[in-house]
């Protein structure tokens, strides 16, 4: 299994690192240390080095402020809905969404950074950003975006708990990476790693990264997605 660096502004985060070192089994200073942490693993170091410029995970790409701010806007409306838990040909399992098109300033901000990292300027994207709320029981079955309905880049940040991400090659599933999605990251995924590739979120049980347990919470995701060409 090889590992991947990951991008992003982290280094002051020593609180994430000390949690990450004990998933990783090394300490905040080994990681520190050895620079960028290790979100990403995978089959292969080849499978691992040509999807990296692929799949990008950004910790701490918004504070406790942030999310705070993200969670009071979208928490009301999300309460007066049900999880939904029985339907048995859904992708998703023990959730509840919604979509939203106009935030308030704060939440904007954040949308507009995360937009402005994801996508080409003047990309033509999907209007309403896409909410979800998993159940703690909750979970996402591997599959791809649609083609008919969103284009070429997928990004989401990640609220209330950390979660694994598994990627698996549609065609070859003995090729594979998992994502480990801290509480308050960004992922984005792109080209040949949203085309090629199914997407899933684990369940509690079977939540495990490197070896590692990763205990899932509820978790809500904020997802923003481009238009097709
Ligand atoms: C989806 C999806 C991932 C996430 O809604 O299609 O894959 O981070 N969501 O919630
Ligand atoms: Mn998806």
């Amino acid at each position: 299994m090889k590992l991947m660096r990951v991008t992003g502004k982290h280094a002051q985060n020593r609180h994430f690192y000390k949690r990450l070192g004990r998933y990783l089994g090394s300490s905040w200073a080994d990681l520190t240390a050895a620079g960028d942490a290790a979100l990403v693993v995978g089959s292969s170091r080849q499978l691992v080095r040509r999807l990296g410029p692929q799949v990008e995970v950004r910790t701490a790409f918004i504070t406790e402020e942030e999310e705070g701010a993200l969670l009071r806007e979208l928490e009301p409306g999300l309460k007066k809905k049900r999880y939904e838990f029985d339907h048995w040909d859904d992708a998703i399992h023990g959730y509840r969404e919604t979509e939203r098109a106009t935030w308030g300033a704060a939440c904007q901000n954040i949308l507009n950074r995360v937009r402005s990292v994801a996508f080409e300027a003047g990309s033509s994207l999907l209007g309403p950003v896409h909410v979800l709320d998993l159940d703690k029981a909750g979970y996402i079955k591997p599959h791809i975006d649609s083609v008919k309905f969103c284009g070429s880049t997928i990004t989401g940040l990640s609220l209330l708990s950390d979660s694994v991400m598994r990627m698996v090659k549609e065609d070859a599933p003995s090729e594979w990476l998992d994502l480990l999605l801290p509480r308050r990251s960004l992922y984005i995924l792109r080209d040949q790693a949203r085309y090629d590739f199914t997407h899933e979120i684990l369940k509690d049980e079977e939540s495990v990264f490197n070896g590692q347990k990763v205990p899932r919470q509820r978790r809500i995701s904020v997802i923003c997605r481009n238009l097709p060409d």
